[in-house]
């Protein structure tokens, strides 16, 4: 059985995304795969509470509380491996709305596992702010990547991307709205498609 660990930050809408259609899908009969806990850096994450609701394992890892970056990342590989303990493969690492910059050591300890979604159409807007960026730079279209995570802040290898439209009169908010409702169909669609890949 193959474990999947959330890390996530705020409100946890993509990790219950994937939570429910794991439930939905019955992921650990039909992939060999289970969701193992939900990981956050902040206590006050909403995500934590619905994590919980879904009967889940969680855990909080203040990155706060840390002097160094990898520190604060070897707690969070701790917490993971203490829950795959056993499991084979090793644990697929889902980063769901994590607001935080993982060291280069934690993506190569963790390569070909640790997949993030960013609210863009990569490589275009790496980095923060996407949905105002693109609205600035006057692009018809918007969305969301699934990549794997390397050294290259948001520059790993792309697994797959959902497109919507920029309407006139849009805010950041808004087009924020539509990228998230189609993220929350695209990263359950893409773990699978991962889960389903030969290891290796
Ligand atoms: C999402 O747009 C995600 O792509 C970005 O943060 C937003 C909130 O995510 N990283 P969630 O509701 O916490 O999953």
């Amino acid at each position: 059985m193959r474990n999947i660990v959330l890390l996530i930050s705020g409100g946890g809408s993509n990790m219950a995304a994937i939570v429910a259609a794991a439930q939905r899908e019955d992921w650990p009969a039909a992939l060999g795969a289970r969701i193992a806990g939900v990981i956050s850096n902040r206590a006050d994450a909403g995500g934590l509470k619905l994590a919980r609701e879904a009967g889940l394992a969680t855990a909080t890892i203040d990155h706060n509380t840390y002097a160094l970056r990898e520190d604060f990342d070897a707690a969070v590989a701790q917490q993971i491996a203490q829950w795959d303990a056993g499991g084979d493969p090793p644990a697929l690492v889902l980063l769901a709305g994590f607001m935080r910059i993982l060291s280069q050591g934690f993506a190569a300890s963790h390569q070909g596992r640790l997949l993030n979604i960013h609210p863009s159409l990569l490589p275009a807007f790496p980095g923060l702010h996407t949905h105002q960026r693109a609205i600035d730079a006057g692009c018809r279209f918007a969305g969301a990547t699934v990549h794997a995570v390397t050294a290259e802040l948001d520059g790993g290898p792309i697994l797959g991307q959902a497109i919507v439209p920029v309407l006139p009169g849009d805010s950041a908010a808004s087009l924020a709205a539509r990228v998230l409702t189609q993220e929350h169909l695209l990263y359950p669609h893409v773990v699978k498609a991962f889960l389903r890949r030969p290891v290796g």
